[in-house]
């Protein structure tokens, strides 16, 4: 049986100049065969000639005196030669043989044979596009410093086509992406292909996964949960090396008692005795516009009763400020969010789990340092059985000033942190272009410093795990360079 070998299982240029030379040569497809170097044993019958002529382009040997084969079927040989079929070369070649006496046979899709070449096509893109969603990166330290190492098993051999996206979208990180069909390595300038890997040459855990697994548990919404389509979106193949899989089967067995929390306790009503207590600190007096407290706990009664904005109206309640009276630290955020605004204090939701981590891992106690909110009441808008947050304006900031002026007049923090950019307005009284001024010391009007950073829900909405594993690094940095400060 004639034999042509091709150097390895994604060999496109070898297939075409061996499948040329068959089809030049006459070689029925029924009697053609085509081996993986190595696999075989066989040597090569064909000599693979001159340079293929490439599509469209008169080939010129053999009985057949040349040939031309439509970009169609090119685009397609090309997606196909990458599924992890054992006859994909047939398939390609029979189709090859057949456009001789059917030049448009790429447009008959009913034809079984281009039929089948077209999904094992669409196979290929989408395990492309799986790769794409689905690799994780774990951060590790070399002589020449942080790196990122991912292990991953795609379903059909897309390790070449798809390593171009990774080196758009990293391109300033080095990395490397460890596959059963090969690895690819990313320095910075230079892509570069090797040998198969195994999941023991990846490294295992880190940090990284956990913060991963944290943001994935706590956006995972019960109600919305349809295991099929998720088990479609994200296929069970995958789960393996997915830090956040392992969490999964669990959260599916709780979505059920979660959906019912849900439902039972959505949309969020003010606590009707928290309610309560709230007019009556509003009549008695103990409010007025121009309330100064003595202290932090006049400071929580004057905020509950606060109408300074109309944004008390759809609040459970006012969230004022958490922490020691003489920290060294202040930390402001945007506005309580959803969790904040039932439990009454800041920073105990998902962004706040994220920030107690990052606190954690820059060396900062939290129960060290005032943790508090340019806005104090939750701004939000009702989306189904949600409520979504909603960025305050700047007048709601300026209004709520009166409040942050009076936690910083009380404790008179060393250094302030700003998250994000409503907060920066709400410390600083001035619009900030929060990527430009981060990381950077400031002065403020009494003397003490300000920094200004990124809000953790930022790093949350993050789709992309290395970019989210570097923004968050960059994080860490602003953290460590306030605790130097202190
Ligand atoms: N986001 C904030 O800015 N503050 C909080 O307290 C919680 C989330």
């Amino acid at each position: 049986m004639p034999t042509a070998e091709v150097a390895h299982e994604t060999d496109f240029e070898g297939w075409r100049k061996a499948a040329r030379a068959f089809r030049l040569a006459g070689v029925d497809p029924a009697a053609a065969r085509f081996a993986v170097e190595g696999s075989s044993g066989a040597g090569s019958l064909f000599d693979p000639g001159p340079e293929n002529p490439g599509p469209g382009v008169r080939g010129d040997a053999g009985g057949e005196s040349g040939f031309t084969v439509p970009k169609a079927f090119v685009d397609v040989a090309q997606e196909v030669i990458l599924h992890r079929s054992a006859d994909r070369f047939d398939l390609m070649y029979r189709l090859l043989w057949r456009l001789r006496a059917e030049p448009d046979l790429m447009k008959v899709v009913s034809d079984r044979d281009v039929a089948d070449a077209m999904e094992r096509a669409k196979n290929v893109s989408r395990a492309s596009h799986k790769m794409k969603a689905f690799v994780r990166f774990r951060a590790v330290q070399d002589e020449a410093g942080e790196a990122f190492v991912a292990w991953f098993e795609p379903a059909h051999r897309v390790l070449e086509k798809t390593a171009g996206f990774f080196v758009r979208r990293f391109t300033t990180m080095r990395w490397s992406i460890l596959t059963p069909d090969g690895s690819c390595f990313w320095d910075g300038e230079a892509l570069t292909f090797g040998p198969p890997a195994s999941a023991a040459d990846a490294p295992q855990d880190d940090e990284i996964e956990e913060f991963w697994k944290t943001y994935y548990a706590s956006t995972f919404n019960p109600a919305r949960l349809k295991v099929q389509t998720m088990q479609g979106e994200m296929p069970k193949r995958y789960w393996k090396n997915l830090p956040e899989a392992s969490l999964i089967p669990k959260l599916i067995a709780a979505s059920r008692a979660r959906t019912e929390v849900m439902v039972a306790s959505s949309p969020t009503e003010p606590n009707a005795r928290l309610a309560k207590a709230i007019a009556r600190s509003v009549r008695d007096g103990s409010y007025e516009e121009g309330f100064v407290a003595s202290d932090l706990n006049e400071l929580k009664h004057g905020v509950q009763a606060c109408r300074r904005c109309p944004l008390y109206q759809d609040a459970t309640q006012g969230v004022c400020g958490e922490g020691p009276r003489a920290a060294r630290l202040m930390i402001v955020g945007e506005q309580p969010g959803d969790q904040e605004d039932l439990a009454g204090r800041p920073f105990v939701g998902p962004a706040g789990q994220v920030l107690d981590a990052a606190l954690e891992e820059a060396g900062i106690d939290r129960a060290e340092v005032y943790v508090t909110n340019a806005v104090k009441h939750f701004k939000h808008e009702p989306r189904g059985k949600r409520r979504l947050h909603k960025t305050p304006t700047t007048n709601e900031v300026s209004a709520c000033r009166w409040w942050l002026d009076q936690e910083r007049r009380l404790v008179r923090p060393k250094v302030t942190l700003a998250l994000g950019g409503t907060a920066a307005l709400g410390v600083l009284n001035r619009k900030v272009a929060v990527t430009q001024e981060r990381g950077q010391r400031l002065s403020l009007p009494d003397g003490s410093a300000a920094m200004i950073t990124v809000h953790p829900s930022y790093l949350l909405r993050i789709p992309d795990a290395a970019a989210r594993v570097r923004e968050r690094a960059t994080f860490i940095r602003d953290l460590k360079a306030v605790r130097e400060l202190l």
